[in-house]
């Protein structure tokens, strides 16, 4: 089973991009053939550019094999060093209707939000499909916000293979049930653009300062309280095992603590469940040479696979004469 997933590059990693898609992809390291990629293409969609979109490029892979990408067991590469997903997008584009597109709520939420669109943002969707197809993997697993696009690349690749016959692999995406939308210190959507994210590897002291600002309800400290609908408890759950969930719980319904004390807990715990991810980011962040070596050597591995697809394609398109 092939797996694949990629992560734009467009500001720090957030427990929703943990929890949503990175952890998934370091678990399916243990069974499956995984491709991870750095999709710097994708951020410039969103304005990223520059000396800073290179400095987030770097980042995001340090931060991802920090977190466990292990490069001896996946392909791990940045996005624009195979640049025949580029010449596969054109290709795909002349299969996709624009209605499809058009309904993309990714899309459709950005212009509803006043962005101005470009052509990037437009026929983003387009550039993924020919991201996942290239590599003909069966499982993409990504947060909920994603599924669409999955969903667009099955079209585009139904289409074509409808064509040209059964060249390329339609994929599936994978959510996890449990985690499908991580909220954020404001109780919506975890999220880059909405400005409530918590880092994975934020500063100490900041990443208190952004637990403290997480919105809860004002009840008197002796009063007993509702964990369900609390946006710390259900933070908290996404570390805690099956009993210190029902001792976190207790402690809810008990009364005598206020959410100033939870939000204290929720930070302590998520401080040591990424403390052994840090050390290993101290080390690649000493050794930045080495982060370029596993990216270029990803590369590599991931245009072997590349190629004879895009080959492939080109001849029985009628682009290679
Ligand atoms: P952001 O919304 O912060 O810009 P991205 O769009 O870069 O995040 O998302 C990267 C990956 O993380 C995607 O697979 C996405 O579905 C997942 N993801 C992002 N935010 C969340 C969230 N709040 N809950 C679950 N998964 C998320
Ligand atoms: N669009 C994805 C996101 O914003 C990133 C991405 C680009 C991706 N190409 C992909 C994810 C291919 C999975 C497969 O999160």
């Amino acid at each position: 089973m092939r797996v694949l997933t990629g992560i734009q590059p467009s500001g720090d990693l957030h427990i929703g991009n943990y929890f949503g898609s990175i952890r998934q992809m370091i678990n399916a390291q243990k069974e499956s053939e995984t491709f991870a990629f750095i999709a710097n293409y994708h951020a410039m969609s969103s304005g990223n550019g520059g000396e800073r979109l290179a400095q987030l490029t770097m980042q995001t892979a340090t931060d991802f094999l920090s977190l466990g990408i292990d490069p001896e067991k996946s392909t791990f590469w940045v996005q624009s060093d195979v640049k025949e997903v580029l010449e596969l997008y054109w290709i795909l584009s002349a299969f996709t209707p624009m209605g499809l597109l058009e309904r993309a709520h990714s899309y459709k939420d950005k212009i509803a939000k006043g962005i101005s669109a470009n052509h990037s943002l437009f026929s983003y969707p387009v550039l993924m499909a020919a991201d996942i197809l290239i590599y003909s993997p069966e499982i993409i697993p990504v947060g909920k916000d994603q599924i669409q696009h999955v969903e667009i690349a099955r079209d585009i690749a139904i289409k074509f293979n409808n064509e040209y016959g059964d060249i390329l692999t339609i994929p599936e995406f994978r959510v996890q049930e449990e985690v499908q939308t991580v909220l954020g210190t404001d109780g919506q959507k975890m999220s880059k653009s909405y400005g409530n994210t918590i880092n994975i590897f934020g500063e100490e002291k900041k990443q208190l300062k952004t637990i403290k600002k997480i919105v809860t309800e004002q009840v008197a400290l002796e009063e007993p309280k509702e964990f369900q609908n609390c946006n710390v408890y259900n933070m908290a759950k996404l570390f805690l095992n099956e009993s210190e969930l029902i001792d976190l719980q207790n402690r809810y319904k008990r009364g005598g603590e206020g959410h100033g004390h939870f939000k204290l807990y929720l930070a302590d715990v998520m401080w040591e469940y990424f403390r052994p991810y840090r050390a290993q980011r101290e080390y690649y962040i000493k050794n930045q040479n080495e982060v370029k070596e596993i990216l270029k050597n990803g590369a590599k591995k991931a245009k072997e696979k590349a190629t004879p697809m895009i080959d492939k394609i080109c001849s029985v398109t009628g682009i290679s004469y």
